[in-house]
């Protein structure tokens, strides 16, 4: 596999083409950013962990009947995913109350709900990705119906996969973000990352924070939060 030309540099990773078309391998880098990208800042070692994360955890969520754009984890830093057409809907999908939610509604951080919630922002930086539902998604034409119930159905899947994984690595599964893709033949698949910045996991016993609201909010022992939960994960893999 040939690693060719970079096509896109977001904020935590870079994707480049490769010799096959139908493949691109990801990058990730140190590079944190937090509230639309105006608190920037590097975690030391943070694209090494959630590139490791991401390919276990999709690997798991694959083998578990959720289709994945994982192929091929390359290197510390680099992976082969599938080429696919990024469904510009951020899922987020919340089992305890935390971050927007708890701001937007008034409640306290930590209500654990009787059953998980969903929400859909528009992936638009320039709009401030902006919280839509499933009619407004169709209307602008980001997602077919059919395109939103598998979405639906796939993001509830990996929160009780999930959900159950980080349980017995001693990790609360407070909420956490996905991002969906079209292969060519038009199916959906997961890809993104899945990782301490795309998830809030606490720690079960303590509620200590162990993910990217330390960097997020200033709390200090980011590098550790983050070297604790890739510990715990692969203690249990
Ligand atoms: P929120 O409470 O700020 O809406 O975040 C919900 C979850 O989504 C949390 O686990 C962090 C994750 N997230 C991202 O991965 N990217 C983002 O841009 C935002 C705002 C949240
Ligand atoms: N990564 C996002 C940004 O920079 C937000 C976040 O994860 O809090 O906007």
């Amino acid at each position: 596999m040939k690693k060719l030309e970079q096509l896109y540099e977001g904020k935590a990773k870079k994707v480049y083409a490769t010799d096959d078309p139908s493949l691109l391998i990801v990058s990730y880098k140190d590079d944190a950013t937090a509230f639309n990208g105006l608190k920037k800042g590097t975690i030391a070692g943070k694209g090494v962990i959630n590139n490791r994360m991401s390919n276990l955890l999709m690997q798991r969520l694959e083998a578990s009947g959720i289709p994945t754009h994982f192929v091929k984890e390359l290197n510390d830093r680099e992976t082969l995913v599938k080429r696919v057409s990024i469904v510009p809907l951020e899922v987020i999908v919340r089992n305890i109350a935390a971050g927007s939610f708890s701001k937007r509604y008034g409640v306290e951080e930590g209500m654990v709900f009787e059953f998980p919630t969903i929400e859909f922002s528009y992936k638009n930086d320039a709009l401030g990705d902006p919280l839509l539902n499933e009619y407004h998604a169709r209307a602008l034409r980001l997602a077919t119906a059919d395109e939103i119930e598998a979405i639906k159905r796939y993001s509830f899947a990996v929160n009780e996969k999930l959900r159950a994984f980080w349980r017995e690595c001693g990790v609360t599964l407070v909420d956490f973000k996905l991002e969906f893709g079209r292969l060519p033949d038009g199916s959906i698949v997961l890809a993104d990352e899945i990782s301490p910045d795309t998830c809030r996991l606490w720690d079960s016993k303590t509620g200590e924070k162990l993910d990217k609201d330390r960097f997020r909010r200033d709390l200090g022992g980011v590098e550790g939060a983050y070297a604790e939960v890739m510990q715990r994960l692969s203690a249990h893999i």
